[in-house]
């Protein structure tokens, strides 16, 4: 079963509280959520494996740590994940970015796939799917299919907020696939939206409502 990581932080937690208030700007929702992927991405890349190289200092040499492999990929699911892409690359400037285009259907509130692009050897890189909710989970476990499906196998999952649903399922389609919050909120609403939550996402980023 993969590991649920939820990362209290008293700076997270301030923050998001900011995000959940319905009368925060969409360009302070977007500034704050770039924060937050910052401080989550410190977590997430937590056991990033290192090793020793030699290094010259001005009084002397020495053994030090650098990161082992520089093959990171941040995958946002679209739209709303893109709003967590420059936070992480603030911290892993490395990373390569590739994207899922995923969208509800707002009937069945089922996932539907309609942009996949990744780059380079992705299969051996480390990747990090990032999307600011976890409702039902659907689109989270069918974005980690696609990947999985083109030879991806070490990837974490970095949400916002989840529902314990959304949690549940990823966990019990991906039991390989650690998960990192900033909160689990109490439960899924009739609409499949997040109670408390903080509305929807991707309208409140790029201001479609
Ligand atoms: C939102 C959100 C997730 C998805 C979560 O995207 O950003 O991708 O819903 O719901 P789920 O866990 O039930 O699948 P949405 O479909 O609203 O698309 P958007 O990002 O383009 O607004
Ligand atoms: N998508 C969102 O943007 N918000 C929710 O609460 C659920 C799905």
């Amino acid at each position: 079963m993969s590991t649920l990581h939820v990362l209290n932080h008293p700076l997270i937690a301030h923050k998001l509280t900011h995000m959940r208030d319905k009368t925060t700007s969409s360009q302070e929702f977007r500034e704050l959520l770039r924060e937050i992927a910052m401080l989550m991405g410190y977590e997430v890349t937590r056991d990033m494996p290192t090793k020793m190289v030699e290094v010259e200092t001005p009084i002397c040499t020495g053994q030090f740590p650098v990161l082992k492999s520089q093959n990171y990929t941040i995958v946002p699911i679209l739209r709303a994940g893109l709003g967590m892409v420059d936070g992480l690359q603030t911290l892993i400037p490395f990373a390569h970015v590739g994207h899922i285009g995923m969208y509800r259907d707002e009937v069945t509130r089922e996932p539907i796939e309609y942009y996949y692009k990744m780059p380079e050897h992705v299969a051996e890189s480390t990747i990090i799917v990032v999307d600011p909710m976890l409702a039902t989970g659907g689109s989270a476990v069918d974005a980690i299919d696609a990947l999985k499906k083109r030879g991806c196998s070490d990837i974490r999952l970095m949400n916002l907020v989840a529902a314990p649903e959304g949690v549940k399922r990823v966990q019990a389609a991906h039991p390989d696939v650690d998960i990192y919050v900033a909160a689990l909120d109490e439960r899924l609403n009739e609409d499949a939206y997040i109670v408390p939550g903080l509305g929807d996402a991707g309208d409140r980023i790029f201001g479609t409502k």
